[in-house]
């Protein structure tokens, strides 16, 4: 499953093509990337931004966010939806303060403990803070990977994620998992959307199989009934 030249191209697209000036990849600081992925979980980068500053603004750190009442966290998270987000955001500082010094943990199996980080937001975070190898595998890095590789099977059925983490640990790079996690998210989002993708200018085309077998409007599969 491991090929240098998939992470390759991901990485050399996102240097010349992908997104470099958003307010969370101005910093290594864990806490600003935590929060910005959390954000980022259910709601595009536009509707994030303005909400990613007014929280900055008001919690500038770990242990200010941890010690503010509830009622403030909420009413910050006020609009953009998917609140069970904002009630694990204020657990998780919590947890930070009190079981690692404030300090977000470099191990994605770590973070994983933590309230409302999955093991792909995990990996995000210890790629994007620490520069630690870990593989992410959101729903468009699922999108992307069942069309490169021609997956036929629901990427929500378990057997068939677990071939997809399996690819998505076998394919990351030694050096660069920062612009190559950045580039498959911006790619998934981008170019390799679920309708009208942009396969012309796709830096995977000539290695998609739904592309060479036409098959890129049908995949990934939809959730069988
Ligand atoms: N979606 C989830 N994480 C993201 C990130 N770091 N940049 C852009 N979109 C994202």
């Amino acid at each position: 499953l491991a090929d240098p030249s998939f992470s390759a191209a991901v990485i050399g697209w996102q240097k010349q093509h992908g997104r470099h000036a958003l307010p969370w990849q101005q910093t290594r600081d864990a806490y600003r990337v935590w929060l910005s992925e959390i954000m980022l979980q259910q709601t595009q980068v536009a509707a994030v931004i303005p909400y990613y500053q007014r929280f900055l603004s008001s919690f500038p750190d770990v242990q200010a966010l941890a010690a503010a009442p509830s009622e403030e966290v909420m009413a910050h998270w006020s609009g953009l939806g998917y609140y069970t987000r904002a009630r694990n955001l204020h657990r998780c500082a919590q947890r930070v303060v009190a079981e690692h010094g404030g300090i977000f943990p470099r191990d994605p199996l770590l973070l994983q403990d933590l309230p409302g980080i999955g093991r792909s937001t995990a990996a995000a975070i210890a790629a994007f803070s620490y520069g630690v190898q870990a593989a992410i595998l959101d729903g468009n890095v699922k999108r992307v990977f069942a069309r490169v590789f021609g997956i036929d099977g629901y990427p929500g059925a378990k057997p068939v994620e677990d071939a997809m983490w399996r690819r998505a640990v076998a394919l990351l790079p030694e050096q660069g998992v920062e612009s190559y996690t950045q580039g498959l998210m911006d790619l998934g989002a981008t170019l390799c959307t679920r309708s009208k993708p942009s396969c012309q200018t796709c830096p995977l085309a000539q290695r998609c199989v739904a592309l060479a077998t036409d098959r890129v409007g049908q995949l990934p599969v939809r959730k069988p009934k």
